[in-house]
């Protein structure tokens, strides 16, 4: 990192800052989608609830494994092994089981169908291990949950839960997983001039995810409409 070779293939300040703010507008499109919890039905609320738990408690530390995989920059690899560290040592995924059965939300078949198709395309895309992309879309995901949180936990008070832990947890900790992971980024395309290609190259894991994540919202919209 601090040979001149690294120096001059560094991505500018301004480059990671675009970057920050185009993923930031990305999670602000998907937000305005949210349904309002106090129109939503009760099975309107459980759905999206379902669908989120489908898709994040058997994948997210998966996700972030290819990522550490993927990842070549020691930098990188650190940030994100921490990351796995909390993942496993907390059990975030019991912890998300527990939100899913306070609010009688455990995802069922067709909860598990309707994310499959864009879940699929969001795992082939990972199965690619491409280092740049791959750590813009965990960065992108931190950055949305910390966001979407509040509104999750609403959905399962609303549903009679007063079980907290989860969202609490993610509100406050993927603020700096987030920033941990623009680091990271930055590390990443450092080392690979390639992730500077096209915008198409180095958000395609955003893209793929930003539709798997419409999935948990949009279905329950044609249940409420
Ligand atoms: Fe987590």
């Amino acid at each position: 990192m601090t040979s001149t070779a690294s120096a001059l293939l560094a991505p500018n300040p301004t480059q990671i800052d675009s970057i920050k703010s185009y993923l930031d507008g990305v999670s602000d499109d998907l937000l305005a989608l949210l349904p309002s919890a106090e129109q939503l039905s009760s099975d309107g609320r459980r759905g999206i609830i379902a669908r989120y738990s489908a898709v994040l408690e058997g994948n997210f530390i998966y996700w972030m494994t290819g990522a550490y995989i993927a990842a070549k920059s020691e930098e990188a690899r650190a940030i994100i092994m921490e990351n796995l560290h909390e993942e496993v040592r907390d059990s975030h995924p019991e912890m998300l089981r527990r939100f899913e059965i306070a609010a009688n939300a455990l995802p069922a078949e067709a909860d598990v169908q309707a994310v499959y198709p864009n879940l699929s395309k969001v795992r082939l895309f990972i199965g690619k291990l491409s280092p740049a992309p791959i750590v813009t879309m965990m960065a992108f995901f931190e950055g949305f949950i910390q966001r979407f949180m509040p509104y999750l936990e609403e959905l399962a008070e609303k549903q009679g839960s007063t079980e907290r832990e989860y969202t609490q947890v993610h509100g406050v900790c993927d603020i700096t997983h987030s920033q941990e992971l623009f680091h990271a980024l930055e590390s990443e395309m450092a080392l690979s001039p390639d992730s500077r290609e096209p915008a198409d190259y180095l958000y395609e894991g955003v893209h793929l995810l930003r539709a798997l994540i419409e999935t948990m919202f949009v279905e329950q919209s044609c249940a409420a409409a």
